[in-house]
């Protein structure tokens, strides 16, 4: 809430973390005035496109990582370290923006590796022009022990690498999303209007986490959060949210449990699991690419989407607000060279 004691030591706090300005805000936030129409829409829809946050083709994961980043260059790291799916958003930022930094940059990534090559991942492809090393494991579940291991090495050769969790996903990495509010309330502010209710896709919860502490200290607690799932269930994101929020509130210095708002996580679209196009994806991307012009992913952003376009009636009330995330990428392969 503005005005309390509380909300004033956050924002002083927020303020004084090292942050790097390493991304193009604000990000636009436009009104779908078309999808309105095709939908005939009893209220407004806008979107917030973060996937023209800048380096790496953008996406949620700058925002976080102007925190993250900050505090590997403040510890004095020669290296920084993460993890992620193949076609992980998350590592191809991480190593756009440590190149931008004169760091090095190791990711750990899971999955069937693809050929490198006319035809490959562009995001995959990605990883290696921005000069990241990449090591390879079968499972999600051996990525930190896999970095882990990875870090000591580095370390045993006179290295100082800093290690980032998955998606940036930490209390710091959150606070991204904790200024994200602030900027779409700045821009709210100055067109006159504020949102009801904020969709968007949620998986490491450190976006969903970092927008329900921003909710709080913009004092707009009343507007209704719904993160819908890539890959997780609503009971194991949820609970992920809401101890990334406890954190964020430790790290601004607000008493535990003062950010009160319900974590609402929806996986009912993630179709067939993790990284596999569901069919209602596919039509919510053809839909939104024909009625805005935006580009979405099949990953994240589509099945948020489709859950939009299921329940754009249904979720909250008031002016909807369409958080883009990124990830657009995933659409496209490598091309000759
Ligand atoms: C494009 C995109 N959207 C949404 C998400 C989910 O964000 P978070 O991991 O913070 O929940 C991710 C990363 O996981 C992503 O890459």
């Amino acid at each position: 809430m503005p005005g309390t004691n509380e909300s004033r030591v956050a924002a002083s706090r927020l303020e004084a973390l090292p942050r790097l300005a390493l991304g193009h805000f604000p990000t636009p936030l436009i009104r779908m005035r078309q999808l309105e129409r095709a939908l005939s829409a009893g209220r407004e829809l806008w979107v917030k496109q973060d996937d023209y946050s800048g380096p790496g083709f953008g996406g949620n994961k700058v925002r976080k990582l102007e925190y993250e980043l900050a505090a590997a260059v403040e510890a004095g790291a020669t290296e920084v370290l993460t993890v992620g799916g193949i076609r992980s958003n998350h590592c191809r930022i991480t190593a756009a923006l440590a190149a931008r930094l004169g760091l090095g940059c190791g990711l750990v990534l899971n999955g069937s590796v693809p050929v490198q090559g006319v035809g490959e991942p562009a995001s995959h492809a990605m990883d290696r022009w921005f000069g990241a090393e990449v090591r390879y494991v079968e499972h999600g579940s051996e990525r930190a022990s896999a970095m882990a291991r990875w870090a000591g090495e580095l370390q045993s050769a006179g290295g100082r690498p800093y290690m980032i969790p998955l998606g940036a996903s930490t209390p710091l990495g959150a606070c991204g999303f904790v200024r994200a509010v602030l900027e779409l309330r700045g821009q709210c502010d100055s067109m006159g209007w504020r949102p009801g209710t904020i969709v968007h896709a949620t998986s490491s919860a450190g976006t969903q986490a970092g927008m329900l502490a921003g909710l709080w200290l913009a004092g707009w607690e009343d507007v209704e959060v719904t993160g819908v799932s890539a890959d997780d269930s609503a009971v194991v994101i949820g609970a992920e949210v809401r101890r990334l929020v406890r954190g964020v509130e430790g790290l601004l210095g607000v008493p535990e449990g003062m950010v009160t708002a319900p974590v609402r996580v929806e996986d009912g679209y993630i179709g067939d699991g993790y990284g596999v196009p569901s069919e209602a994806g596919r039509e919510a991307a053809r839909f939104l690419a024909r009625s805005e012009g935006v580009v979405i992913d099949p990953v994240y952003t589509a099945k948020a989407m489709a859950g939009l376009l299921a329940n754009v009636e249904r979720w909250g009330t008031g002016p909807l607000v369409f958080w883009h995330t990124g990830g657009q990428l995933a659409n496209f392969v490598l091309g000759p060279v």
